[in-house]
């Protein structure tokens, strides 16, 4: 678990300084995978190298697993810092080592034994896949497995928690889902938490339950994914959700809004996602659908189903399909370009 509170921290002094932290408040619960999403410069690394201790706070509290860490001292420090695994954007391997010592630098720091260190490298391989690439070096290998290189690395000596900062920005989208996938499997299966650092809101879309919106050094919007995307508070979380929305192109808007009807997203949550409601509504309302997007996405181990619709007939009975869908709780808004 990691609680922080009022944390702050600046970079330089006088007419140097720089607030890149202006008092965060998280609280990221154990087995959960909490995405943290904000625009260049919004203080995201920073309060990565904040959480895994590798940058000093300037004032705040910053508790994890119930540990207070802004009074350790250097070696304690070192010592807590091996509960946190980290993947990065680039990898970071040594690239004159093959795989096998890649995975095991982490365990020969610490001191574990060789014995130990064997096993543990090949059980570690297995789950990410690449047994077989034990021999090779870096080189040898495609940005994904390097990547899952990065992450037998990072939970080498069992972390209770994992920063994976950028991990699939450098990645095409077909990688990066199987990057996405293996880390939700090691969630699922060791129950570590994982703490994703991203601009990429498709990535929060699909595998975090929470997700932080960082704006300028504050939290602008804080919650469920679903939650935040059925509901955006902000202009920021409305930024990045729209980003990955449903747009629809412009001579498609002008098609639409063409005579009679109104133009409404309908947003289908958890099993609403795949039920008859629009078939349901147009027999039992006798208004005509015409559908101009959909998708279907997971959020939060939910589904979550978008629809845009072109709702036609008499205005009462256009009334009444809407009030129907929202009486099933579908979220109906109206578009309007
Ligand atoms: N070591 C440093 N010294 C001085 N200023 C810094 C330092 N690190 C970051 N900053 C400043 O703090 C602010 C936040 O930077 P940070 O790197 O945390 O943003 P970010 O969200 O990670 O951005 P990006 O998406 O570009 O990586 C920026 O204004 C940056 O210039
Ligand atoms: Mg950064």
């Amino acid at each position: 678990m990691v609680l922080i509170e009022n944390l702050i921290k600046t970079y330089g002094e006088g007419q140097n300084k720089v607030e890149a932290l202006k008092g965060i408040d998280l609280h990221i619960e154990k087995g959960e995978i909490f995405g943290i999403i904000g625009l260049s410069g919004a203080g995201k690394s920073s309060l990565v190298r904040c959480i895994n201790l590798l940058e000093k706070p300037t004032s705040g509290s910053i508790k994890i697993d119930g540990l207070e860490i802004m009074n350790l001292s250097k070696k304690e420090l070192r010592q807590e810092r091996k509960k946190i695994g980290m993947v990065f954007q680039h990898f970071n391997l040594l690239m004159n080592s093959t795989i096998y010592e890649n995975v095991a630098f982490p365990m020969k720091i610490d001191k574990k034994p060789k014995e130990y260190i064997k096993k543990r490298v090949e059980e570690l391989l297995d789950l990410v896949g690449l047994l077989d690439k034990k021999d090779m070096y870096p080189s040898m290998l495609s940005g994904g497995q390097k990547q899952r290189v990065g992450i037998a690395r990072a939970i080498a000596n069992s972390p209770s928690i994992i920063v994976c900062d950028e991990a699939t920005s450098a990645l095409d989208p077909e990688t990066t889902q199987s990057i996405l996938n293996l880390l939700k499997d090691i969630n699922k299966k060791l129950g570590i938490t994982i703490i994703i650092i991203t601009h990429e809101m498709d990535v929060v879309k699909q595998i975090c339950n929470k997700v932080a919106i960082l704006e300028k050094g504050k939290i602008a919007e804080y919650g469920l994914v679903s939650d935040i995307f059925i509901n955006p508070k902000t202009d920021i979380a409305k930024s990045f959700f729209d980003s990955v929305d449903v747009k629809l192109e412009n001579d498609i808007y002008q098609k639409a809004l063409d005579g009679k009807g109104i133009v409404i997203k309908a947003i289908f949550i958890g099993e609403k996602s795949t039920a008859p409601y629009i078939s349901r509504m147009i027999s039992t309302y006798n208004v005509e659908v015409s559908i101009l997007l959909g998708n279907i996405q997971h959020m939060d181990d939910n589904l979550v189903g978008t629809l845009v619709i072109k709702i036609t007939g008499a205005d009462e009975d256009i009334k009444k399909s809407i009030e129907y869908l929202k009486q099933n709780e579908v979220i109906v808004e109206e578009v309007s370009y």
